[in-house]
């Protein structure tokens, strides 16, 4: 819980921006940990659990458009393991196609953060966008 407020104020953002001058590896996990806190608010708010709430929405949005372009630059070589990583070695072998994926992601973010206007609207460009999350995974991440 006090997670989730920490990410929501982007108090998380700037902890980790400390972090990452030394270790990618958390730095990387961080900003997805906050990709996944942003996600939780917003399915509460697809599903109907909480309102509909534009500002909220669109803070969801713009801690994904920051992840899009953050992590992708949280990958040197030296960071291929250890620190717990999932990321799989995928990642360095097609780097390009990687690279990609997040600025698709990038791309699906602004196009639903211009298009998510209410409930309905909301749930379509929501939808679209977390396509972008099993994608990556399952092809740049290991199962653990
Ligand atoms: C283009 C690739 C890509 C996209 C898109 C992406 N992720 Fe990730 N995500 C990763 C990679 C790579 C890791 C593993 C990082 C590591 O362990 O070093 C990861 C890790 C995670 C983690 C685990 C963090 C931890 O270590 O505790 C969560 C949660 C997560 N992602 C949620 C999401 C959600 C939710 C979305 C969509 C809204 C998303 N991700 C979109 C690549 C992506």
């Amino acid at each position: 819980m006090i997670r989730t407020v920490l990410v929501a104020l982007g108090l998380a953002i700037g902890v980790s921006a400390v972090v990452a001058q030394s270790n990618p590896i958390a730095e990387r996990k961080e900003a997805m940990k906050g990709v996944g806190a942003a996600t939780r608010q917003a399915a509460a708010i697809a599903k109907g659990e909480a309102p509909f709430d534009a500002a909220k929405v669109q803070a969801v949005f713009k801690t994904y458009g920051e992840a899009a372009k953050k992590v992708p630059t949280l990958f040197p070589e030296s960071s291929r393991s250890g620190g717990e990583t999932t990321a799989a070695a995928k990642i360095w072998e097609d780097h390009a196609g990687f690279k990609a994926a997040f600025a698709k992601f990038d791309a699906d973010v602004t196009k639903a953060s211009a298009t998510a206007t209410d409930l309905a609207s909301f749930r379509t460009a929501f939808g679209d966008v977390t396509k972008n999350c099993g994608a990556c995974h399952e092809t740049y991440r290991i199962k653990k």
